[in-house]
């Protein structure tokens, strides 16, 4: 299929959304598994939760856009998530494996923050209420798990990461 209107360029960043989300679930009990703070663990796994039904929600907006469901190879997912990957398979300190996670968790967060806005704002445009209102629902989930990491992160898990990388100094 050619890409030539916007519907299309919609549908095709759908099928772009629908991999990279499918990718974060299998991505999601491995970062948990990683994760030190058992607060993070739990932000981890609830957002596993969360995700599954993401993905539901895609399903839907392809029946909704009259597109059979498929995935895109998502790149830009893959990438993170690779990064993600890469950093606990490195010999790093746990707590400051945790701020880690969550920064690399925030990047995915921005990217399907990015990822949903323009497809609310497509599909608002082309006149697929249902499917946006979709969109947005997903949009709000990603800001919360967004702003729940930003939490964790001042809470406790950077300040921990701190004084580990200290701690490791002066054992030095
Ligand atoms: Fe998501």
């Amino acid at each position: 299929m050619a890409t030539s209107t916007l519907q299309d360029l919609l549908i095709e960043t759908l099928r772009d959304t629908y991999h990279a989300e499918k990718q974060l679930v299998k991505a999601l009990p491995r970062m948990a598994k990683a994760a030190t703070s058992e607060e993070l663990k739990a932000a981890f796994n609830n957002h596993l939760a969360v995700t599954v039904e993401q993905v539901n929600r895609l399903e839907q907006a392809f029946e909704l856009l009259g597109a059979p469901v498929r995935s895109k190879r998502c790149a830009a997912m893959e990438g993170l998530i690779e990064e993600g990957k890469e950093l606990i398979n490195e010999d790093i300190e746990p707590q400051v494996l945790d701020a880690g996670l969550i920064a690399a968790a925030q990047k995915v967060e921005h990217y399907e923050i990015a990822a949903y806005g323009t497809l609310r704002t497509w599909a608002e445009m082309l006149g697929h209420t249902e499917a946006a209102e979709l969109f947005q629902t997903t949009l709000d989930e990603e800001a919360e798990a967004d702003e729940t990491l930003t939490q964790l992160a001042e809470s406790g898990v950077n300040a921990e990461a701190n004084s580990a990388g200290v701690e490791e100094e002066d054992e030095r």
